[in-house]
């Protein structure tokens, strides 16, 4: 058979994993990445555009005859890929529209919780700053105000203070430092638990959820310093059982997907919910619309199914029929970040050690900011530039694994975090 030929929008670590995958699975396949980087070079085309250019990547996969297109990032979903690429007769995997305003509209996400009665943190919706400002004076403390649109993770505070609380609120509603997605404000409770991820593939109807996972958020050890995109995860999570599971699955993945349904927004894609483990129970916090980065890259290391049979009876409505099978062994996934991230930081830094940390068995090392120059050197390329991941019979052998392989990996001015999974590790003791 020709060789399937796969366009996979977006171009960092998760891209790089689920190119990994399909590349380790039965197809033949032509992968091309929007944009890329030298390690998706490897395994496919980089293509010199935009995953938000969203004509150019109709003009391609046209022109192309691309046969399957994977929307990954936040970005294109909200610009509606999907619905372009569909109303051309095109194949792709995603959530419409629609469907992604879980993700792209938090007042959105609230309001459909509230509807169906999903557990969340209780919240109110502004526009209006002085009404904001009202209801945070008479608030408790700590209380989370977060700009309502897509922020690249910069959107939440969790303000310890009312002066704190208010000054955000300024910034959002009034100075705007998130443009538009900041006309709108969700104002929430404070929850407080452990975090943990929870990814659900749907076709609309049905679907199926993944073991769980955990990300560490903030830059530095023991949870300091600002938020990132995600400085490292594990899965699964010792601590989360089946019983946990299942009334995640009851109580917050079956609503959402019956839910979106009954509204006329069948979600077909991968519903990742951000939980606070409450002591009243599981809480959303958050829902994206797709896989999470770095959880994607723990779950490629996992999967034992072909993820394009995956995709396709995602896509195709028959996802009741397949059967999603997972190794018996744990995974992690340790983010290598430039110096200053996640605030400004340089690229161009020469990084050595990838080679041979490659041939180790245990090692797959993901890509997300680098790049090749014209002598062959593999150079840093944005705020987080590596993914290492590891697995290991247990988390802590997969954790040993991946500190081991990280020691022989050198940029000047890398930072990662020396304590991914240490608090799940504590926990079972
Ligand atoms: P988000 O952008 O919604 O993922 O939020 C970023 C981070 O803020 C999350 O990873 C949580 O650590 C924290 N956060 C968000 N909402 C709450 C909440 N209601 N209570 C406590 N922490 C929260
Ligand atoms: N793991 C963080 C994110 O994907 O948003």
């Amino acid at each position: 058979m020709a060789n399937q030929k796969i366009l996979i929008i977006g171009g960092g670590g998760r891209e790089h994993a689920i190119g990994w995958k399909i590349k380790q699975g039965k197809r033949a396949t032509q992968l091309y990445f929007t944009p890329g980087n030298a390690g998706t070079a490897q395994i496919g085309i980089n293509l010199p555009l935009k995953a938000t250019d969203i004509s150019g990547l109709l003009n391609f996969a046209k022109e192309e005859l691309i046969d399957l297109t994977l929307a990954l990032p936040d970005d294109p979903l909200a610009l509606g890929v999907v619905d372009t690429f569909q109303a051309e007769n095109l194949r792709i995997w995603g959530p419409t529209k629609a469907a992604s305003e879980l993700e792209w509209s938090k007042a959105y996400a609230k309001d459909f919780m509230k509807r169906h009665n999903i557990p969340t943190a209780k919240y109110e919706v502004f526009t209006d700053y002085e009404k904001a400002k009202t209801y945070i004076e008479k608030g408790n403390l700590p209380i989370v105000i977060k700009a309502s649109g897509l922020a690249l993770g910069k959107g939440v505070t969790v303000a310890q203070t009312k002066e704190d609380a208010t000054n955000f609120l300024k910034k959002v509603l009034l100075d705007k430092i998130f443009g538009s997605a900041g006309n709108e404000v969700v104002i929430e409770e404070y929850l407080s638990g452990v975090e943990i991820s929870i990814h659900a593939i749907s076709d609309g109807k049905n679907w199926k959820i993944f073991p769980a996972s955990q990300d560490h958020k903030r830059i530095y050890d023991n949870n300091a310093g600002p938020n990132t995109g995600g400085m490292g995860t594990i899965a699964p999570i010792p601590f989360v059982d089946n019983a946990l599971l299942a009334r995640i699955e009851k109580e917050i993945i079956a609503p959402t997907i019956i839910g979106m349904a009954h509204e006329g927004r069948s979600f077909v894609g991968c519903l990742y919910p951000g939980i606070m483990l409450t002591k009243e129970g599981p809480k959303v916090f958050e829902f994206n619309s797709r896989f999470g980065d770095p959880e994607t890259q723990t779950y490629m290391r996992l999967l034992d199914t072909d993820i394009l049979d995956i995709f396709d009876a995602s896509i195709d409505g028959k996802l009741a029929d397949l059967k999603i099978g997972w190794k018996n062994i744990s995974a992690c996934n340790i983010a290598i970040a430039s110096k200053g991230y996640p605030g400004d930081y340089e690229k161009g830094k020469i990084i050595s050690g990838i080679k041979e940390v490659a041939t180790e068995e245990n090692i797959v090392v993901f890509h997300a900011g680098t790049k090749l120059d014209e002598n062959g050197n593999l150079l840093t390329n944005g705020g987080r530039v590596l993914g290492v991941s590891a697995t290991g019979q247990n988390l802590k052998e997969a954790l040993q694994n991946a500190y081991s392989a990280i020691s022989k990996i050198k940029f000047e001015g890398m930072q990662y975090r020396s304590d991914i999974g240490k608090e799940a590790l504590a926990m079972l003791e």
